[in-house]
């Protein structure tokens, strides 16, 4: 008897079954994994593509987060997991250059390997989506075999907004979305807001499978995902009111029309390591190295006109590369903070939101302003010593913040003298903020910053008989130094 070949992904939380997905079709299907910071996209995904690879599918993963390699190394961190190719980041065999895109896609279609493209390591987003669209219309053009790729972040590369900077990745994926199927290509978009997805390309998806999901308006585009495909209203409502409840590593999958299936899922855990930032660093160092699924020499050898030699820098193209390199860096923090303001603006606004979010954007561009002046003051001292003496960019030239920082070293240490030791404890915490954020921090901020309750009696009594000493000044919720003493 010919067995049909099954993806087993979890266990059914409604029967205690085994959850399995026909592999038949399967890897030209959209499916979508959306869900809050922390509640196992990333690890279910890597279930999913770690049952294609066992069945081989070729699977190609976009990885702006840099953490995939990690599907290279076995559960326990020590050994070898599934042998994959790994292209740019941390741990990648070869360089990622932003003209490769074509050539991976000609690479996979041809050679049919497991591939992480870890985009992690790129100075700008227009990288990332220069890669994805080459790579996207070339797999396009050439592919014929079931491909299945996997898209993190997707809301980078098929955004609800569409802006210029956005629409040739776009245009490339929503064909993929699409008529890809007819080319053998399926995707997995991955998302923590279902509604930062374009909504036509969600509409696409076969499949959805939703973590937990706690604010209004995620719960919402769920809900009219569901409806869209034709979902019983009695069922939506039942299982849409599961998701903030949901625990860890366990989801709902959807899919009205293709699997017929509405579960609630407790996923396996991963054969492969899951590369966990926030673990304890003893408990989880990955010491195993990568099982390669191509050799480094040949990646080498295939992609060698796109990988630049390693030039010996002479010192000023050193000093040059690094001014290079702040100002690309500072670009990509840019870019990351106007799309964390449009995922806030995209959520509902209360007025304490509002407040809050002016706040955190003075607060954030104050900490740009101080991490542009560290970078110029690193720049200068590269000519510094470029040029060989001492005499070049005086710290003259710095902003004056930057100068007055050393008064504020001085002024705690003076000041502290003569206060109690939660004064004190404030005091040097403000300290320690005022290079991120010269022009004052919240109140709330300075109190879980220092460890008191901001409504505690002890932490308000030290508020006002620093104001009171004139060390610091309140204004509209936010605390900062006297300015009269840092001149
Ligand atoms: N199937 C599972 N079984 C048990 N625990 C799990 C499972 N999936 C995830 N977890 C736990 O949840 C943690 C977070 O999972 P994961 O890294 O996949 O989150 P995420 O949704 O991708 O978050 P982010 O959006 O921040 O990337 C894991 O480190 C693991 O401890
Ligand atoms: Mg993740």
């Amino acid at each position: 008897m010919v067995q049909t070949k099954v993806l087993t992904l979890g266990r059914s939380v409604l029967n205690d079954k085994q959850f399995e997905i026909s592999l038949a079709r399967a890897a030209t299907k959209k499916l979508g994994v959306v869900g809050i910071s922390g509640s196992g996209k990333t690890h279910n995904s890597a279930v999913l593509v770690e049952q294609f690879i066992r069945q081989g599918v070729p699977v190609v993963i976009f990885d702006p987060v840099g953490r995939w390699w990690d599907l290279g190394i076995s559960a326990d961190g020590k050994g070898k997991g599934l042998p994959i190719a790994v292209i740019g980041g941390q741990r990648g065999q070869i360089e990622l250059t932003p003209e490769m895109g074509g050539a991976i896609a000609r690479y996979v279609a041809e050679m049919r390997v497991p591939t992480v493209i870890d985009l992690s390591q790129m100075r700008s987003k227009s990288h990332w989506r220069q890669v994805v669209a080459d790579f996207g219309n070339t797999l396009f053009e050439i592919n014929h075999a079931p491909v299945h790729l996997v898209i993190e972040e997707a809301p980078e590369f098929v955004p609800q907004r569409v802006m210029e900077s956005v629409a040739g990745v776009y245009g490339a994926m929503d064909k993929l979305i699409r008529i890809g199927r007819n080319k053998g290509i399926g995707m997995t978009l991955i998302a923590q807001r279902p509604q930062m997805i374009n909504k036509d390309a969600l509409s696409q998806v076969n499949a959805l499978i939703v973590m937990r999901l706690t604010d209004p308006g995620s719960i919402d585009a769920a809900r009219d995902w569901l409806d869209a495909q034709g979902a019983e209203s009695d069922l939506v409502n039942t299982f849409i009111g599961r998701l903030p409840a949901l625990a860890d590593g366990t989801g709902l999958v959807l899919s009205p029309a293709w699997l017929k299936t509405f579960d609630c899922v407790q996923f396996h855990r991963r054969e492969t390591f899951h590369y966990d930032p926030e673990a304890d660093e003893d408990a989880f160092t990955a010491t195993g190295n990568i099982a390669q699924a191509v050799d480094t020499d040949s990646l080498q050898k295939a992609f060698a006109k796109f990988i630049p030699a390693k030039t010996q820098l002479t010192k000023s193209s050193r000093v040059e590369a690094a001014i290079v390199e702040r100002a690309e860096r500072l670009q990509k923090e840019n870019d990351e903070l106007r799309t964390a303001l449009e995922t806030q603006q995209a959520d509902t606004i209360t007025d304490e939101d509002v407040q809050q979010q002016i706040a955190l954007a003075v607060n954030e561009r104050d900490a740009q302003i101080a991490k542009l002046t560290g970078a110029l003051a690193a720049i200068n001292e590269q000519i510094k010593t470029a040029l060989g003496g001492e005499s070049a960019a005086e710290s003259a030239s710095l902003p004056s913040h930057m100068a007055s920082a050393n008064r504020v070293t001085a002024l705690v240490q003076k000041a502290s003298e003569k206060l109690d030791k939660t004064e004190k404890k404030i005091l040097e915490t403000l300290g320690d903020l005022y290079p991120m954020f010269p022009s004052g921090v919240r109140v709330e901020q300075l109190a879980v910053e220092s460890r008191y309750s901001a409504n505690g009696g002890a932490f308000g009594g030290a508020l006002a008989r620093l104001a009171k000493r004139r060390l610091i000044v309140r204004a509209s919720g936010m605390i900062r130094f006297n300015p009269d003493l840092l001149r």
